[in-house]
């Protein structure tokens, strides 16, 4: 399938350097927030990803359109499983739960998120119990094969007519083989008054990020850390607006007790159990010191259906309520739930995105004449330093409003893109938030949407087309807000959509950060407070770069990237005040081949190459870039 080079044999040889000069001053300041990442409930990135819960379907949450089932649990030792609509739930929000029935030790079973990681760690457990039993239940982890890594007894405090949260932590001694393990519940039937009890929201962690309870899983957290993202965009774009009206997300069902979130459908497939919640989000933002641009459901779903302008008004105050909740003094109403659930100080909220890719489905009339201007107006009169920013760039903005560019697209397609922001106005941002190379050049000259398993990962080709791409969004960074790739993560046990920045699976160990990564991690690294203009003697293509500086470090920044050349191009670059004997450090990054790709459990392939370089006379860097490479210069 990729037999053939993807690029056609090459331009001429380069006799004589690129000479680019960069000039002291005159450029413009850029955003703090570049590049970022974006969360969306696809690929069970948040449920079974993100979020460390490692029990599914811990509360059989379930909705018209994905009914309750008992997928992921097993019977033991022959146990009846039953799913019941009790009269007496354990609250409205989790109204089924699992009876488990049968004699002598009985029990169920539960296989994970596709596999359950067991190493010698502190597991955090709990349960709600409804019946009569005197005895104990036995909390284990286990092979497939019923090797028991860590087995607890937890004396049972269940009553007949009360449900009966039960906890218990269990510590395996050792590390399992693989992910091929089973959590398992059991009890003796024969000490419950009709050999049977109901349970619901079972669930357990491994340690999270931070310690939080309810938190996130950490090797996730830490390839996320590493890339050094300065934004979230949440809770999701298709994500957020829902298939339907009544299936938007709803940030109020998201928040509180666990077992007072109800879940949802989710646009991808499966129903979630909203334990990644308004809150949690916030939490992620602030344990990577991540600026939140948290996207408000903006009166639009998936299937088309708009909220017709008489009713927009209910919606706009539900977004008003969220920013009270996040942002509000705990004397206003949704302030003070803030502060019961747990968060007494506010959040600084400077971003809000209103819908989602609202020019898509037959969206932007209704968006342009009336959604968007009531939730804009409403949100910047009571909060004046909120940056609204609207889901498309396709209409005229009022006042001060931004808007979003979304691209999914192939190699050429991203190059020559590169220069797409230099003439636009510089009266509204723009941020990028969702941009992603996905399929190999083609004769379509651009993506099959017919099917979104495009490629698997992110493969270098595609990585240095999006290095030119954000470099032209970095010549342009007083105006772009800021970059993310989307979406951002994909469990590969059951995604709906590749490629990710980050896929996993079950097992920490074999995560893997894609070619993207390396490069976003590169750019993040080396952070420009400012452009400078620069000149050279050949024009853009197939090197191509952005200038700047960053004033707290003093340092002068080269970005570039090379794409089409079969050749080494070699650069001579200068700095206005730069003399003869300074120092940099340049890197540059490259990879075997165009179609090369970093896979879960592979290794990786991208290479980095770092070395201190010295300006020569009049203070000129020598360097030469390989074809399809990627490098940043930083002077001292
Ligand atoms: C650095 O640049 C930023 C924005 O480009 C500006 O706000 C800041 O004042 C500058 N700081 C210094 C020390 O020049
Ligand atoms: C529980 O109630 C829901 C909502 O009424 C219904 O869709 C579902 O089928 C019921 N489940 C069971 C197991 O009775
Ligand atoms: C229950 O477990 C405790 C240890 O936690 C043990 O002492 C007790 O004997 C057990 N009871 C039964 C009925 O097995
Ligand atoms: C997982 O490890 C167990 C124990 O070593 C082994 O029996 C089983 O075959 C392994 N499963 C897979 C899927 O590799
Ligand atoms: C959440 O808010 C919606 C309005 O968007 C309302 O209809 C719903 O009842 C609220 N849910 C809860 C649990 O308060
Ligand atoms: C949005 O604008 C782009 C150009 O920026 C254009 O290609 C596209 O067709 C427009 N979409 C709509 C729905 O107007
Ligand atoms: C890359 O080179 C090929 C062959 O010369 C050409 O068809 C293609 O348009 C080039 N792509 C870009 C983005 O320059
Ligand atoms: C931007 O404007 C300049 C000057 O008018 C023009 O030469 C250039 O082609 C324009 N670029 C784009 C991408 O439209
Ligand atoms: C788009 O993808 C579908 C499904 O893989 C395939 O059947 C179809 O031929 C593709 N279209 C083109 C133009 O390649
Ligand atoms: C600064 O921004 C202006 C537009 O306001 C643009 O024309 C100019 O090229 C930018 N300069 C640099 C160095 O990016």
């Amino acid at each position: 399938m990729l037999a053939q080079s993807l690029l056609l044999p090459l331009l001429a040889s380069y006799a004589t350097a690129v000479k680019v000069s960069v000039a002291g001053s005159g450029g413009n300041a850029t955003t703090n927030l570049q590049y970022g990442a974006m969360e969306e409930e696809i690929n069970h990135c948040g449920e079974g990803g993100l979020y460390a819960e490692l029990i599914r379907n811990r509360a059989f949450q379930g909705s018209s359109t994905f009914p309750s089932t008992v997928d992921a649990w097993g019977a033991v030792n022959g146990a009846g499983l039953l799913l019941q609509n009790l009269t007496n739930p354990l609250s409205s929000a989790l109204p089924t739960s699992l009876q488990v029935q049968g004699e002598g030790i009985t029990g169920m079973a539960n296989s994970g998120f596709w596999g359950i990681d067991v190493r010698p760690q502190k597991y955090t457990g709990s349960f709600y119990v409804l019946g009569s039993y005197a005895g104990n239940f036995t909390a284990s982890l286990q092979s497939a094969n019923g090797e028991v890594f860590a087995s607890t007894e937890v004396a049972s405090e269940s009553r007949a007519d009360e449900w009966v949260q039960h906890k218990f932590t269990l510590h395996p001694n050792k590390k399992a083989d693989n992910t091929s393990n089973h959590f398992v519940l059991t009890f003796d039937a024969s000490q419950t008054e009709c050999g049977a009890l109901d349970f619901n929201l079972i669930s357990l962690f491994p340690p999270t990020w931070n310690d939080r309870p309810n938190g996130m899983r950490r090797d996730l957290m830490q390839a996320l850390q590493e890339l050094g993202p300065k934004f979230l965009r949440f809770p999701g774009g298709n994500n957020l607006e829902g298939q339907t009206i009544e299936g938007r997300w709803k940030w109020n069902e998201t928040i509180g007790p666990l077992k007072d979130r109800p879940g949802r459908a989710t646009t991808w497939g499966y129903e979630e159990t909203s334990g990644m919640g308004l809150v949690e989000y916030m939490e992620w933002c602030d344990d990577l010191e991540m600026e939140p641009i948290l996207a408000v459901w903006g009166g639009f779903a998936l299937n088309g259906d708009a909220v017709p302008e008489s009713e927009i008004g209910f919606y706009v105050q539900d977004a008003l309520d969220e920013l009270e909740f996040l942002t509000g003094s705990t004397d206003t109403k949704f302030g003070a739930l803030r502060a019961k659930y747990g968060h007494p100080e506010p959040w600084k909220i400077r971003y809000v995105e209103v819908g989602n890719e609202d020019n898509l489905n037959g969206g932007l009339d209704s968006y342009k004449a009336y959604r968007f201007p009531a939730f804009y107006n409403a949100i910047s009169e009571k909060y004046p330093e909120i940056q609204v920013i609207a889901s498309t760039i396709n209409m005229t903005f009022p006042a001060n409003a931004g808007g979003d560019y979304h691209t999914y697209d192939i190699p050429d397609n991203f190059v020559s893109n590169f220069n797409k922001f230099d003439n636009y106005t510089r009266e509204h941002p723009i941020l990028l938030g969702e941009i992603a190379v996905t399929e190999f050049n083609n004769a379509q000259h651009g993506i099959n949407w017919t099917d979104k398993h495009f490629t698997l990962y992110p493969f270098w080709l595609g990585t240095v087309a999006e290095a030119v791409f954000l470099l032209g969004a970095e010549r342009n960074a007083d105006l772009i807000i800021g970059t993310t790739y989307a979406p951002f993560f994909e469990n590969l046990d059951s995604y709906e959509w590749s490629p990710t920045m980050i896929s996993f699976n079950s097992n920490p160990d074999q995560t893997s950060k894609s070619t993207s990564w390396h490069l976003y991690k590169l750019f993040n690294d080396h952070h420009m407070t400012n452009t400078l203009p620069s000149t050279s003697d050949s024009d853009f293509g197939p090197l191509y770069y952005a200038t700047g500086m960053n004033n707290k470090t003093n340092s002068y920044i080269f970005k570039a990237a090379v794409y089409n050349s079969t050749e080494e191009i070699p650069i001579s670059l200068s700095f206005e005040g730069v003399g003869r004997g300074a120092m940099a450090d340049l890197t540059i990054l490259t990879a075997p081949n165009e179609v090369a790709m970093n896979g879960v459990d592979g290794a990786n392939i991208v290479q980095t190459q770092t070395k201190k370089i010295k300006a020569g006379k009049q203070g000129v860097f020598e360097f030469k870039m390989p074809s399809l490479s990627v490098a940043v210069l930083e002077t001292k």
